[in-house]
Parts: structure tokens; C-alpha cells; sequence
């Protein structure tokens, strides 16, 4: 098939090259020329396992170009999916939809033959309806122009993986039998042959799907974070705590660590935008517990920083802090909403400096916060620290071997905050150790 995708993100950048790794012929479309530039050399414009790799194979093959210009988009396919951003309004718990509406705008007035447009990005439930009169009301094709709702669940760090085996479809129309769903179904033929489990809805399910799944993925984070707050209180070990509980299948172990909290541009941004819209429509009660959700993990990094000022005598004032851990979670170079930057700057304008570190989000980290110090070297960011602090899952930090750092550090202090230190070899080599939610 032809296809568009049209936004170029984490989203639509996997997406197109996944398309085109499934046999599609796939033009990319995203109003950023640099950003298309760098997707058309074959490279990905931001970190994502193995998508370098399919960029780089597609766009040799000539399955897969990017482009500027919504003309050039309009006219290459009548299969369009839009997977822009809907971040969260500044001041406000809404989404932001300025980008999906400007999307819509420029691509009706060019859409003279029946198409349909997929849209991927996450909105607010009501959303599809206004899509469907934009372009009904703009479009050459007026009514032979369908819209389907088709939310996109995929992690970063596994955005690829989570598209060509995702762990199910959802498909939203508003007739049934629609020539949107022939579409859509034949685009995905392989991961529903493959046993992809396939839901087909309406609307409105579809566009609830997505927010709601990022809301409960939020509130199982902040349940086990909530519980590491008593854990504290009361001398227990929410690690081991979690994995009792997620022996009972029920509950399962997985999105169940404990420790600093949720970050990124989705699960905050999805929990407030669901609050915000059940509202807006009367239902703002049901879904009280997600404000206190929200609460929990904010007091997380609150926590945090209580901890490292009672580590240094009260006063952080000229302390050297060593924060390990700039994206929002490991595999990834986005730092939206970090948990362990948002500790950092906090800890700087408590008068520390810091100095933080991270595999892949240095670049972003250091022009987002000019007021850092950065250091490549895990091991050399420790140089003449008075505390460490490990805020990343990134596995080779929590393989660092302790001893090796003790001689380095001015003060051996270190507070763990995703719970993957090992508590009692950092305690041999000389450290004082503590960790969130843990004795
Ligand atoms: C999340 C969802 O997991 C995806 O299903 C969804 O498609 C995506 O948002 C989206 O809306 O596009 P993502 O933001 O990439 O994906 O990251 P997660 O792996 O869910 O982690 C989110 C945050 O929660 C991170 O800061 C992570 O460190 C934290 N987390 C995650 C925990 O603190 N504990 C856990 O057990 C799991």
C-alpha cells in the first residue's frame, strides 16, 4: 500500500519505518526541514533501539522518503495517519491540540479523492468528531474523506518492537464496514495475521483507550510509590513488597517499580488531559483518584530532594551533587518531564552545584538547563562529590562497582532512587547508603 504518516516524532518517525518495514511504500511528512534532512540521511533525529537501522534500509530501498510539503503528502497515497503531538497545554491540565487541528487544515483543502485519515495521536474522547467536520467542511472530497480513530500504545526504547508486535490493535470508526476499516485492516495484515489481538470500536472507545491505559499504567506507578511512603514509615521493603505482590497475577510485577516516579510526554500529560476532559463533562468525580495519582508522584521528587538535604546537615548550599540520569527513563534520550532532572534543578536552586550525567540525553539536558554541569563519565562526574544520587534505571550505572568510586567521592553518601543499587555491596565499600521505599 501507499501511505503517509504525517508528523514525524517518536510517534510517526517508527511508525513510517515500521509501514515501510511491513512492504508499504511510505512518505513521511513533518513541517520540521531539519528534522526531515536527518530522516532522509537514513538516521533517526533522537535515540530509539533499532530504529537507525530501519531508517537507514528503507530509505535505501526507496520504500521510505520524508518530506515538507503537505501538496507532495496529499497527493503521494489516500491512506494518511496522523501522529503529531498533543502535549499538555502550558498552565493548564488540557491537551494541546493547536498541532493535530493545523494538521487537519493544511491537509483538507488537498484531499480531492476519497481518503482516509488514521489518526494516532493522543487527544482528549470528543476529539474524532471535529477531525471528521474540519475536513468534511475543507476537503475537495468532502464525505469521501472517513476518519478512524487508531491509538498508538508503544514505549519508547521499544517504540519499534511495540509497533510491529503490538500486544493489541484498536481500531475506531463511527459506520461499521467503512471503507476506512478495509484500509486499515489491509495495512496491518501481517501483525493481525500474526495473531495481534484486534479490536474494532467506536470512536470514542478508541480515543478513551489510549488515555485510559496510560492513566492505569500512572495510578499502578503511584499505588507502589505510595506504599514505599509507608515502607518508610515503618521500616519495610518495598522492593520485596512488589514482588510479593506481583506473584498474584492479578496484580502482576510489570510497571510496578517502585521508586523516583513517572515522567516523560505521556503518562503525566495523559493522566492530567483524562482528569481535565472527564470534567469538562461531568465526570470529573469519578476520576478524583488521579489527581492524588499526580500528587504521589510529584511528592516522589520531593522526597528526593528532603533526603539529600537532610543527607548534607540541612544545608545544600556549595554541596557538590552527582545526579546520575537525565532522560526520563533509560533506553531513550527524551527528557520531558524528567523525574531526575527536575531533582536536579531543584537541588541547583537550593544553592547545590550539580552535575549530572546520562548515556544518551546530555545534548537535551544541556539546552534545556544551561545552569548544569554535565559530565559524560559516570565515574568521572563522581570526582570530589558529597553525595550521589542514582536516578536511573539505565542498567550499567547500578553495574558500576562501588569501591572504584569511593576513592573518587569527597564524601561517600549516595541515595538510591530507582532501587537497583545493591544496597549492601555499596554499604562494604565504605558508602553511606539509603534508597527510596527501602530500610
Ligand atoms: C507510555 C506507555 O507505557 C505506553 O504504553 C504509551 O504508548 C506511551 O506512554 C505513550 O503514551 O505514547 P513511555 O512514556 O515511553 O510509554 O514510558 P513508560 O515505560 O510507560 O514509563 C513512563 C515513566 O514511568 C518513566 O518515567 C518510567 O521511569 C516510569 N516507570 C515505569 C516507573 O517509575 N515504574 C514502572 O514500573 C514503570
Amino acid at each position: 500500500m501507499k501511505l503517509t504518516v504525517i508528523g514525524c516524532g517518536y510517534l510517526g518517525a517508527t511508525h513510517a519505518a515500521c509501514m515501510a518495514e511491513l512492504g508499504h511504500e511510505v512518505l513521511g511528512m513533518d513541517s520540521d526541514i531539519d528534522k526531515i534532512h536527518i530522516l532522509n540521511s537514513g538516521k533517526a533525529p533522537f535515540h530509539e533501539r533499532g530504529l537507525d537501522d530501519l531508517l537507514a534500509k528503507h530509505t535505501a530501498s526507496g520504500r521510505l522518503t520524508f518530506t515538507a510539503s503537505y501538496a507532495e503528502a496529499a497527493a503521494f497515497a489516500d491512506l494518511h495517519f496522523i501522529g503529531v503531538g498533543t502535549p499538555q497545554q502550558p498552565g493548564k491540565h488540557a491537551y494541546d491540540l493547536t498541532h493535530l487541528f493545523a494538521a487537519v487544515r493544511q491537509l483538507a483543502p488537498r484531499l480531492t479523492d476519497a481518503a482516509v485519515i488514521a489518526v494516532k495521536s493522543t487527544v482528549p474522547v470528543g476529539t474524532a468528531p471535529r477531525v471528521r467536520d474540519l475536513l468534511h467542511a475543507h476537503a475537495p472530497a468532502r464525505d469521501a474523506v472517513e476518519v478512524a480513530w487508531n491509538p498508538e500504545f508503544l514505549r519508547e526504547s521499544f517504540a519499534v518492537e511495540d509497533t510491529l508486535r503490538p500486544d493489541r490493535l484498536v481500531l475506531g470508526f463511527d459506520t461499521a464496514h467503512s471503507r476506512a476499516e478495509t484500509m486499515l485492516r489491509q495495512c496491518y495484515s501481517q501483525i493481525i495475521d500474526a495473531g495481534a489481538p484486534t479490536i474494532v470500536t467506536d470512536w470514542a472507545t478508541a480515543e478513551l483507550a489510549k488515555s485510559a491505559a496510560n492513566a492505569f499504567l500512572a495510578t499502578k506507578i503511584s499505588f507502589i510509590n505510595a506504599i514505599a511512603e509507608v515502607c518508610e514509615a515503618s521500616g519495610a521493603d518495598v522492593g520485596q513488597l512488589a514482588d510479593i505482590l506481583g506473584h498474584d497475577v492479578r496484580i502482576g510485577r510489570r510497571g510496578m517499580r517502585p521508586g523516583l516516579g513517572f515522567g516523560g510526554g505521556c503518562l503525566p500529560k495523559d493522566l492530567r488531559g483524562l482528569l481535565a476532559r472527564a470534567g469538562e463533562l461531568g465526570a470529573g468525580q469519578a476520576l478524583a483518584l488521579l489527581g492524588e495519582v499526580d500528587t504521589i508522584n510529584n511528592r516522589r521528587r520531593q522526597r528526593m530532594i528532603d533526603l539529600a538535604r537532610e543527607q548534607m546537615g540541612g544545608d545544600l548550599s556549595g554541596k557538590r551533587i552527582t545526579v546520575w540520569g537525565a532522560a526520563f527513563k533509560p533506553g531513550t534520550d527524551d527528557i520531558r518531564d524528567s523525574p531526575a532532572l527536575a531533582v536536579a534543578q531543584h537541588l541547583h536552586e537550593l544553592g547545590a552545584t550539580v552535575t549530572v550525567t546520562d548515556p544518551k540525553a546530555l545534548d537535551n539536558a544541556r539546552k534545556q538547563h544551561p545552569e548544569l554541569d554535565y559530565a559524560d563519565d559516570p565515574v568521572a562526574a563522581v570526582q570530589d562529590t558529597d553525595l550521589l544520587l542514582h536516578l536511573t534505571e539505565w542498567p550499567q550505572y547500578s553495574r558500576i562497582d562501588p569501591a572504584r568510586l569511593a576513592a573518587r567521592a569527597a564524601n561517600t553518601a549516595v541515595i538510591d532512587g530507582r532501587g537497583t543499587l545493591n544496597a549492601d555491596a555499596w554499604r562494604d565499600a565504605g558508602w553511606t547508603f539509603k534508597a527510596l521505599g527501602r530500610p
